[in-house]
């Protein structure tokens, strides 16, 4: 697990390892300096060029131009800001560089730069870039050097990625001691290039005591996996019933189906129209296959199905009919068993809000960005700005876990406990993904694994599915399929 913290968690660490610790900021600039010129030995040195603003980041700016200069490296300092306006250190680092002999430029002249680094603003940027900072963002990012960014690319905020008028584009940010969570949301994610964590001796104790937490999964998490026992039967892993799928629309329900196969499920039961019958046995013979023929749902058929399973996910391909609606108020009003609400039942939940009304179960729903304005009537782009609050006030709202699904996919049951996916690529744009998710999720749900963890676990997972099929064939022309037949090598 990785913590991705905010601008004002990182000066709460910061504060305590100075203040409490009693570290001097200085030695931290030094180790933060020294990491960035680390990095820098991947870059082009012919010519350096180093943007300096007038706060701690521009003082760690200095303090490489220094280290640079001291390698016989040729490098300039540029520096951006307000003269009144230099804290304690970037004064000293400024007459530290200057007494060893660093060279200063009013202006890019000529572009001779191979490389610049960008220490203009760091987790400090409080508000939108005008003037004299845009132009230099301009044309640092119009020149041919490539762009090394200190902590953060400036003009990204550190709190949620979001551009302030203009960012630097870097190839690599050195970032220090956490990844701030402006580094790995969109559009923060795209301007940060490749990211580097560096440890510089800032001091990550009692953090867990203190902050509402914000974090992903790493690899490490995926011991998380529920184990196989040398002594069971397919019903120690679960049997999880898959209500999905409409005429014309059987895909749907044999993804969501073989995905929860592929994660280990025990028994897959699918429930669909009589019409996918055949597809699906052909498709998946290892699914059992429960059909309804249209307008005849009334009896035991339904509930008996329903109390087999040990989880159960609903919507996918289902449509919006009468008879998707009798099928999804049946289950919420008789399951006592944990639900996976996705996509044409979040449709009609979005319509028919009083369906979860006192639910008392444990549910997961997984709206990508479009379903969750039908169910909040917020914009898209609104969602999308603030994905984190949004996730986070409808999961406290219904009482559930949220999946909001995007580039990076957040996983919350609620403020305090927010989780940001960062597997997955672009490549998994494409249809049939979010069911297989859904049978990722579910699988891991079967095997007891608890709402919120089968949640954030299958979102891991999924991500690292489709970046395992993408390393094979690409991100072009990915499959769900695809997707879904690497799920067995990544919990391999
Ligand atoms: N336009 C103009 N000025 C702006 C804008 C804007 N849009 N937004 C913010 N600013 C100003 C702010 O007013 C602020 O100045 P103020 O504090 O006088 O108000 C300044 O820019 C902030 O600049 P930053 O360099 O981004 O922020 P800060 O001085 O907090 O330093 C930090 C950031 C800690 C150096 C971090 O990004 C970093 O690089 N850490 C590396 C590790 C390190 O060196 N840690 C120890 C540092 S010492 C310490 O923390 C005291």
């Amino acid at each position: 697990m990785e913590y991705l913290l905010n601008s004002e968690e990182m000066k709460r660490c910061d504060e305590t390892t100075i203040q409490k610790i009693g570290m001097p900021s200085m030695v931290l600039m030094e180790r933060a300096a020294l990491s960035v010129v680390e990095e820098l030995t991947s870059f082009d040195l012919t010519r350096v060029l180093v943007v300096c603003g007038s706060g701690n980041n521009g003082a760690d700016g200095y303090a490489v131009a220094r280290l640079l200069h001291l390698q016989n490296i040729k490098v300039d300092v540029l520096f951006v800001g307000d003269e009144q306006k230099r804290t304690t250190e970037n004064k000293q680092q400024q007459k530290i560089a200057e007494y060893y002999g660093v060279s200063s430029v009013k202006e890019i002249e000529n572009n001779p730069y191979t490389t610049i680094v960008d220490a203009l603003f760091g987790i400090g940027l409080s508000r939108p870039l005008s003037g004299k900072y845009l132009e230099i963002i301009e044309q640092v990012n119009q020149a041919e050097g490539e762009i090394l960014s200190v902590d953060i690319p400036s003009g990204i905020s550190a709190d949620n990625g979001k551009v302030m008028e203009n960012a630097m584009k870097a190839t690599l940010t050195v970032t220090f001691a956490f990844r701030k969570l402006g580094l790995v949301l969109y559009p923060g994610a795209e301007y940060a290039g490749s990211i580097k964590v560096k440890d510089i001796g800032i001091t990550k104790a009692g953090f867990e005591r203190i902050f509402p937490k914000i974090y992903t999964y790493t690899s490490e998490d995926l011991e998380r996996i529920p184990k196989r026992h040398s002594y069971s039967n397919k019903g120690t892993y679960g049997k999880i019933v898959v209500i999905a799928g409409s005429k014309n629309m059987s895909g749907a329900a044999y993804f969501s189906a073989k995905a929860a196969y592929r994660m280990g499920a025990g028994l897959v039961r699918i429930v669909t129209p009589e019409e996918n019958r055949q597809i699906l046995q052909t498709l998946l013979p290892e699914a059992i296959v429960t059909t309804y023929q249209r307008n005849q749902l009334e009896g035991d058929w339904l509930t008996e199905a329903i109390n087999w399973g040990s989880a159960i996910v609903i919507g996918p391909g289902m449509g919006v009919s009468e008879e998707a609606k009798y099928l999804l108020s049946k289950l919420l009003s008789i399951s006592k068993v944990p639900l996976v609400i996705d996509a044409d039942a979040i449709t009609i939940v979005a319509k028919e809000p009083e369906l979860l009304h006192d639910h008392g179960q444990k549910i997961i729903m997984t709206p990508h960005l479009g379903e969750m304005s039908r169910l909040t009537g917020k914009p898209i782009p609104e969602i999308a700005d603030d994905i984190i609050e949004v996730a986070e006030k409808f999961a406290a709202e219904k009482k559930l876990t949220c999946v909001l699904k995007d580039a990076r996919t957040i996983v919350t049951e609620g403020a305090g406990n927010t989780y940001v996916n960062t597997s997955g690529n672009n490549g998994m744009a494409t249809g049939g993904t979010g069911d297989v998710l859904t049978g990722v999720i579910v699988g891991l749900l079967a095997q007891g694994l608890s709402v919120a963890e089968a949640a954030r676990l299958g979102v891991y997972i999924h991500g690292l599915a489709g970046d395992a099929a993408a390393s094979k064939k690409g991100p072009y022309g990915l499959l769900a399929d695809d997707v879904c037949d690497a799920i067995n090598e990544v919990v391999r």
